[in-house]
């Protein structure tokens, strides 16, 4: 008795105990938004209209004229300005000099790293391990906190099917679940589990919203979707950020549908404000406010300036133009017409303080050298972080007759190509306080890494872009002695980020020409990839053996590209995106609708090209291993349930190989009947698993009634009764099935 009644109580006190927790934390966060918002209320009552708009600009820099704008509390926040001496300089003036002593919070973009460089976005993406990721976002927090960073305009969310644009480098790929796992990631790595410690900073989800899918691919370029393609691709991983707690969002350049996305009332206060509840603020994108005159809602600066803030836009980025500012002076004078209300000024000065305040800015608006100096992250923390993610996100694309993993006591190897020794495109487009200098490149990885004995021999052999076939000749001379050749090509770090769409996507200057020289040489030639986009690389596919796509992989590029090369990392990278065969099939992405003429290979009149098969030439989750995996015994739980219920599959997944290595089990599902046509997969969760030679795992997912929900055709978020497919494997070309029921 005495024994049982022990055990109760124990239980009892157990849930006592968590619930009592579970009350105070609420109860405390509670209390505290409390008093954030009373201390706004009372800030607010005293501020002058001129010091509230002063909150609503951002300025690129610093000079005389704005240490003056900055005592007179007329600048809410600076983008660019970098380093703790500049920074404090400016805070000392907000809070010694201005009037209300508010702090100014300072944005850069800290997009994959601040000084240690990770790899770009859509590389990490390509990972998978949100974990790690999460990981590279916390360093890249305290290092710019550490030099008075407070907020970046990072994660970038955008959603990207056309590899055209520049900018699929920055974020997740084409797809809204794995983009949404990375935001979440991104967005708790930079801001950490307390906001206000002072080794995290404010994440900015952006750019609201499609701005991914302007036409053309052609950057800043319209945008004209559906509000379906809207709700179902581009606004989850945004709203994904914002239930993670996101502070800030960034609208966008591009029209959407007509209406400019940093003058669109109804995603950004409709859906981001209202459906949403994002407390947090808005920031206009680089001027986007001032150029609604361009897109022609606006006829000048007072009405552009009254269109972002009644859309809901808090925070003008760089209104400043040479023209003059857009929020300053026109703000004022649209209140003084009774254009406007001193209460959407006021609401949108509430957000501005409410995230400078869950910041801690008011508490300790310096940055505290003495604490970054005493908790400093290890160099070789930083750098293990970088080099893992690094290989994790590289993809084997190829590896015919196993070229790959080469051997360590290898005699002699070729290093050719204009990426090879290259210190400054491994680090892509948005390197934010790169070293170069600490960038490994791929040749002095390989030197890292094989015996002094190996014979490594290095030529440029052509350039980027542009140049001339006059190394060629020596190219062939060195592949001639050498018994394996390395050939790097790919990319300018300038040729994909912001503002560099290309219609023509195949590797640019003469480098396919050298691969095609090499190739005749008869040696075996493994290529590496350095690049921001998916790439239109068939021949190079086609014909060499071994394929691996690096993408840009920042400061631990050779170590990384090394380890993969030679074995000491088994490669389980997976695209995040397609990979077209041709610039005419973009857009391609695995998540299309099954069309009422779906491929046939014999029928003529069915969806299909007449001089290229439907299929991209690499599918979207696809990555080679050194080893193989076998997946089979798909077993569901229940296969029939009832809505609102749950149920799980389960797959053996074998590795057959003689090479341990990890794989990311995918998980895709379809809807088969429904009020609307429905995608022929979509991707509802990943789980990644190591497995040694010959070792089996069963692994296991949930079906949740979430990830059977679509928006109906009203448009309304549900989950109907009928028929669901399962499909199980290492790419989105999963092979391995089964059906389950929801029944009413
Ligand atoms: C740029 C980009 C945006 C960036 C901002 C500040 O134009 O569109 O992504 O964060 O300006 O540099």
């Amino acid at each position: 008795m005495n024994n049982k009644f022990t055990f109760v109580t124990k239980i009892f006190l157990i849930k006592y105990f968590c619930v009592l927790f579970t009350i105070c934390f609420v109860e405390g966060s509670f209390a505290q938004t409390n008093q954030i918002e009373s201390k706004i209320d009372s800030l607010l009552s005293r501020m002058t209209l001129e010091e509230k708009i002063g909150q609503l600009n951002q300025f690129a820099g610093t000079n005389k004229q704005r240490d003056e704008l900055v005592e007179e509390g007329k600048v809410g926040s600076f983008l660019g300005v970098k380093g703790a001496a500049e920074i404090n300089r400016i805070q000392k003036i907000a809070m010694e000099k201005s009037r209300l002593k508010i702090p100014i919070i300072f944005g850069n973009d800290v997009i994959h790293g601040y000084k240690t460089t990770f790899p770009i976005p859509l590389a990490a993406s390509c990972s998978w391990d949100t974990e790690l990721v999460k990981s590279s976002a916390g360093i890249a927090a305290f290092e710019a906190a550490s030099e008075g960073t407070n907020w970046t305009f990072a994660p970038m969310v955008d959603i990207a099917r056309d590899p055209r644009w520049g900018r699929i480098a920055e974020g997740a790929g084409e797809d809204p679940y794995l983009g949404s796992a990375m935001a979440i990631a991104l967005v708790e790595g930079f801001q950490g589990k307390n906001l206000s410690d002072k080794n995290t900073i404010a994440a900015c989800a952006k750019h609201f919203v499609a701005y991914g899918a302007a036409e053309g691919g052609r950057d800043y370029n319209t945008v004209d979707i559906s509000d379906r393609t809207l709700k179902e691709i581009y606004l989850p991983p945004f709203k994904a950020a914002v239930d993670a707690g996101v502070v800030t969002i960034m609208s966008a350049f591009n029209s959407l549908n007509g209406v400019p996305a940093s003058a669109n009332h109804y995603t950004i206060t409709d859906i981001l404000k209202n459906s949403w509840r994002f407390n947090g603020f808005v920031v206009s994108d680089y001027n986007s406010i001032g150029e609604l005159i361009n897109h022609g809602i606006a006829g000048n600066k007072a009405q552009a300036a009254l269109k972002a803030i009644t859309a809901g836009v808090d925070m003008d980025m760089v209104g400043d133009t040479i023209e003059g500012y857009v929020y300053e002076p026109n703000l004022s004078k649209l209140i003084d017409e009774k254009k406007l209300s001193i209460k959407v000024i006021d609401a949108s000065v509430r957000r501005i303080l409410r995230v400078k305040y869950r910041l801690g800015l008011f508490e300790h608006p310096y940055v505290d050298t003495s604490y970054f100096r005493n908790n400093s992250l290890a160099s070789s923390y930083k750098n293990s972080v970088a080099l893992r993610l690094a290989e994790e996100s590289i993809v084997l694309l190829k590896n015919k007759k196993n070229i790959l993993p080469l051997k360590k006591d290898i005699k002699s190897i070729a290093v050719i190509g204009p990426l090879a020794d290259d210190h400054y495109d491994p680090l892509g487009p948005w390197a934010c306080m790169p070293v170069p200098e600490n960038v490994v490149t791929v040749l002095q990885g390989i030197k890292n890494l094989v015996p002094a004995s190996t014979k490594i021999k290095y030529i440029k052999g052509c350039e980027i872009i542009g140049g001339d076939k006059k190394e060629f000749d020596n190219a062939v001379k060195v592949a001639g002695e050498s018994d394996v050749v390395i050939l790097i090509l790919g990319e300018s770090a300038g040729m994909s980020g912001e503002a560099a769409s290309r219609t023509n996507i195949d590797l640019p200057g003469f480098q396919e020409k050298l691969a095609e020289t090499i190739f005749k040489v008869g040696k075996p030639v493994v290529v590496v990839l350095m690049n921001g986009r998916p790439l239109t690389i068939n021949w190079i596919a086609e014909n060499i053996p071994s394929v691996l796509e690096c993408w840009f992989l920042g400061d631990q590029t050779g170590n990384a590209i090394a380890n993969v090369l030679f074995g000491n990392y088994n490669p389980s990278g997976k695209l995040s995106v397609s990979f077209p065969r041709s610039t005419g099939q973009i857009p391609v992405y695995y998540n299309h609708l099954n069309t009422g003429r779906p491929f046939q290979e014999n029928n003529k009149y069915t969806s299909k090209y007449l001089d290229s098969p439907n299929t991209p030439f690499f599918p979207f989750g696809y990555g080679l291993s050194y080893t193989t995996f076998k997946y089979d015994s798909i077993k569901i739980s229940e296969n029939k349930i009832k809505i609102g219920d749950t149920t799980s599959v389960s797959v053996k997944v074998m590795n057959t190989g003689k090479a341990a290595g990890e794989e990311i089990v995918q998980l895709y599902l379809r809807d088969l009947v429904a009020s609307v046509s429905r995608p022929v997969k979509e991707l509802k969760g990943f789980k990644r698993i190591y497995l040694n030679p010959g070792e089996e795992k069963t692994v296991t997912f949930s079906i949740t009634p979430a990830m059977l929900k679509f928006y109906n055709i009203d448009m309304k978020k549900v989950i109907k009764p009928g028929k669901f497919q399962i499909m199980i494997g290492g790419n989105s070309n999963a092979a391995l099935s089964d059906y389950f029921y929801v029944e009413e």
